[in-house]
């Protein structure tokens, strides 16, 4: 079996969990994709959700597909996340990020009561630490977010 046909199946097993009336978190990648077009499935079956999602590309696949979309300002919390990750360790600690959704998917991630995350075998490793990972500097911290890069060398 090929990764992406791992994914997949993660991906399917997770959209398990979602419920009726649910509020859901769509995340970002390519595993994640996989786990919109379930969802999108689920909903044309008769599903009812609405979905906020962590990145443009994942909100696209989502009105394109006919997920009901809500922006973040619409909704108080989120009941579940589907999300991706760069790499876990046997402790299942993790990694994200890496796909460059940044401040939007950790503010999906704060907001939502459960999270599930979503990786093949190829994602673990006996180290965190290796995937190199985008570093995100907004506007009004730009000064403060240099500093410390320069202090981490
Ligand atoms: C987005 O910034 C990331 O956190 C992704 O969830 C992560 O990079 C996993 O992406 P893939 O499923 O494409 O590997």
């Amino acid at each position: 079996m090929n990764a992406d046909e791992l994914k997949k199946i993660a991906a399917e097993k997770a959209v398990e969990w979602i419920e009726d009336g649910m509020t859901v978190g769509l995340g970002t990648g390519s595993t994640a994709y996989w786990a919109i077009r379930r969802i999108a499935e689920r909903v044309k079956e008769g599903l009812s959700i609405r979905a906020a999602a962590s990145s443009v590309r994942s909100e696209e696949l989502a009105r394109e597909w006919g997920i009901p979309f809500v922006s973040l300002d619409e909704i108080d919390r989120i009941d579940l996340t589907i999300d991706g990750a760069d790499e876990v360790d046997e402790r299942l600690h993790l990694i994200k990020g890496g796909g460059g959704a940044l401040l939007r998917e950790k503010v999906l991630a704060a907001a939502s009561d459960r999270f599930i995350v979503i990786v093949d075998e190829s994602k673990l490793v006996p180290t965190l630490g290796a995937f190199p990972l985008p570093v995100e500097i907004v506007p009004f911290a730009e000064r403060l977010t240099l500093n410390r890069l320069r202090e981490l060398g």
